[in-house]
């Protein structure tokens, strides 16, 4: 019999969609079935496994596990049209969606695609939701690379690891989604030892990125555009800037959230406003939801 706490991990990762951890959790369970001699439930439960992984994801995506402690597969959870997007920047996205929905027109007119799109500003205001978003426009798988963990954990390793990284999603049409960027693409400095090595890094992608089809799409995402190296930056051909929201946004996300939710908050709008502008549309979307939750429990 398996073990309750792997069935448990695993119905919480199928729950959250996770697959990259389903997968591990089902492969060790199967492993330990047939250390066991229990011949036929491994192969139910691989069968019952490759069943819901080929539902549930794109089949012929399958990470390589040496990768996978920093790169995973993620399922959005948000569409283009659930994030509040300024119009100059809808507009920017749609058209890049529109190329790549295009291709071959661009192709016979012999003009390059866009593969490549860099997201800045603070955090909070929808770098990774707009990543997942077009992702599922697209319909792209969606891989994240956590840049810092990869830095912070395989130091030595990491331009070799990157380059592992790279050799994958260059084989699969996907949307590539680099987060945290300036921790592997900070500004080449002088200086040996450590520098060293994060020069090599950032050689590596430099390396890597000019070596990428254009049916993969590449997101770079970083809250320290100025840390970016000028080469690196360079390498991008979308540049989109992601910042707070304005008062007459937060005003219209207030509006648009009470609307859908069926739900007056009961507030005027001139109380709230003035106390959420300047920060992120994060905390305008959690003042959204923690007010709703109130309506709904009530105030006791
Ligand atoms: N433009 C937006 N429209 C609506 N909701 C948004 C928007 N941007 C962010 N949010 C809300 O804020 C949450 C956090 O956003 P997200 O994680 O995408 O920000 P981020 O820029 O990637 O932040 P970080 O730099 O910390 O990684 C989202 O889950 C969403 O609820
Ligand atoms: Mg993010």
């Amino acid at each position: 019999m398996p073990r309750s706490a792997d069935v448990a991990a695993l119905i919480q990762a199928a729950g959250t969609r996770d697959f990259y951890v389903f997968k591990a959790i089902a492969e060790a369970m199967i492993a330990r079935e047939r250390t066991r001699d229990q011949e036929d439930a491994a192969r139910t439960m691989e069968l019952a496994v490759e069943r819901y992984l080929s539902d549930s994801t794109t089949p012929s995506l399958r990470l390589p596990s040496e990768i996978g402690a920093f790169v995973w597969l993620e399922q959005p959870r948000l569409g283009l049209s659930e994030l509040f997007l300024d119009p100059g920047l809808l507009l920017k996205i749609r058209w890049f969606v529109r190329e790549r929905t295009q291709i071959s027109k661009l192709r016979e007119a012999g003009l390059p695609l866009r593969n490549r799109i860099l997201l800045a500003g603070p955090p909070g205001n929808g770098k990774t939701s707009l990543a997942g978003a077009l992702a599922k426009e697209l319909d792209l798988p969606l891989i994240v690379l956590k840049s810092q963990t990869i830095v912070d954990s395989y130091i030595g390793r990491t331009a070799r690891l990157l380059e592992m990284v790279f050799e994958f999603v260059r084989r699969n049409d996907c949307l590539f989604f680099m987060d945290e960027l300036d921790s592997l693409g900070a500004k080449r400095q002088g200086g040996g030892g450590g520098q060293q090595e994060y020069n090599n890094i950032l050689n590596s992608l430099l390396v890597n990125l000019d070596r990428l089809p254009d049916t993969t799409i590449v997101v770079g995402a970083t809250n320290r555009l100025g840390a970016l190296d000028p080469a690196l930056t360079r390498r991008f051909n979308l540049d989109l800037h992601m910042g707070n929201p304005s008062a007459t946004d937060i005003r219209k996300y207030i509006l648009a959230y009470q609307a859908k939710n069926e739900m007056p908050f009961g507030i005027p709008l001139d109380h709230v406003v003035p106390r959420l502008e300047g920060k992120p549309w994060s905390k305008v979307a959690e003042y959204c939801q923690d007010r709703h939750r109130e309506l709904i429990l009530g105030s006791d």
